[in-house]
C-alpha cells in the first residue's frame, strides 16, 4: 500500500530487547508513531529513544498494562516481545520456573493483547496484533517444559483471539515463532557454541538474525493484510 504504516500508532511491548529493538529500527524507517516498553533495563530501552517514546511497564501488572495502552489512544498495532527463557538448571527449580514462565510468557502478553483488542473494538478501529512465541512451541525440544508449554498456550490464545476478532472489526491477530536468533536471549548460547550442531547437522543453514523477525512482524502489520490467526515460523526450517 502506498502509505504503509504512515502515522500509525504502534506499541512494541517488551520491545527493548534483541528482537524488539531490531523491529523498532525497521519500523522507524517509515513515519510511524512508536512506543517501546521495557520492564527493568532502562539503559537499554533509552538507547531507542530517538526512534520511539519509551515507557516502563511490567506486563504482569494490570495497572502497568492499562497505563501502557493509555499512552496510545489511537492504537493501530501491538507487538508483544516480552518473554523469559525460563531456563532450569536444577530440577528442584522447575516449579518456580513454570510459575514465572506462566506470568511472563503467557499471562502478561495474552492479557495485554486481549485488552488492546477490546479497545480497538470499542473505538471501531481496525488493528494488527502480533505475539511472539518460539520454535519450542511448535516442535519438541527436551528440557523446554517451563518455557515451551506457556508459549504453546500463547499460540492457542492468539488464535482464539483472532477468531473472536475476525469479521467487521478487522482486527487481525498473528504469531511470529522465531528459531535460534543471533540476538537477545539466545545470543550468549550461540556464542558458547551450544547450537552449532544445528548447522553442522544440516538442520539450518545459519542462525537467524533479528532483522528476519523484524521483517516478519512488518509483514503482519501491513494495514491491507488479509492474514489472521496464523503462526509464522521464522526458523530457517528448524521445526520441519
Ligand atoms: N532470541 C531468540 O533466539 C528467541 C528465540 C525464540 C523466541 N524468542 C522470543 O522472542 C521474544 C523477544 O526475545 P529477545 O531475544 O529479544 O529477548 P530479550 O533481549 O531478553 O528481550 C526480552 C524483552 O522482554 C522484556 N520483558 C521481560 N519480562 C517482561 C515483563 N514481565 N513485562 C514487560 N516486559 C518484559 C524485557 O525487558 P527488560 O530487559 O527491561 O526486563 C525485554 O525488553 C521473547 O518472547 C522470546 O521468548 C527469542
Amino acid at each position: 500500500m502506498p502509505d504503509g504504516l504512515k502515522g500509525r500508532q504502534i506499541i512494541l511491548a517488551g520491545g527493548s530487547g534483541g528482537l524488539g529493538s531490531a523491529t523498532a529500527r525497521l519500523l522507524a524507517r517509515e513515519p510511524v508513531r512508536l512506543i517501546v516498553s521495557y520492564r527493568s533495563n532502562r539503559d537499554r530501552a533509552i538507547s531507542l529513544s530517538p526512534l520511539a517514546a519509551i515507557t516502563q511497564a511490567d506486563l504482569a501488572s494490570a495497572e502497568d498494562r492499562k497505563r501502557l495502552l493509555d499512552e496510545a489512544p489511537e492504537l493501530y498495532g501491538l507487538v508483544v516481545f516480552s518473554g523469559d527463557p525460563a531456563r532450569v538448571s536444577n530440577p528442584a527449580e522447575l516449579e518456580e520456573a513454570m510459575r514465572r514462565s506462566h506470568e511472563v510468557n503467557y499471562l502478561g502478553p495474552v492479557l495485554l493483547a486481549r485488552e488492546a483488542a477490546g479497545r480497538m473494538k470499542n473505538s471501531g478501529t481496525p488493528g494488527a496484533i502480533v505475539l511472539v512465541a518460539t520454535m519450542q512451541a511448535l516442535a519438541l525440544f527436551p528440557g523446554s517444559t517451563a518455557y515451551a508449554a506457556q508459549k504453546a498456550a500463547l499460540v492457542q490464545a492468539a488464535r482464539i483471539l483472532a477468531k473472536e476478532c475476525r469479521g467487521p472489526s478487522n482486527i487481525r491477530v498473528n504469531v511470529v515463532s522465531p528459531g535460534v536468533m543471533q540476538a537477545g536471549m539466545a545470543e550468549a548460547s550461540i556464542r558458547s557454541g551450544k547450537y552449532d550442531s544445528y548447522i553442522s547437522g544440516g538442520a539450518i543453514s545459519r542462525f537467524g538474525r533479528a532483522e528476519d523477525i523484524a521483517r516478519a512482524v512488518r509483514l503482519l502489520l501491513e494495514p491491507d493484510s488479509y492474514i489472521t490467526g496464523q503462526v509464522l515460523a521464522v526458523d530457517g526450517g528448524m521445526t520441519l
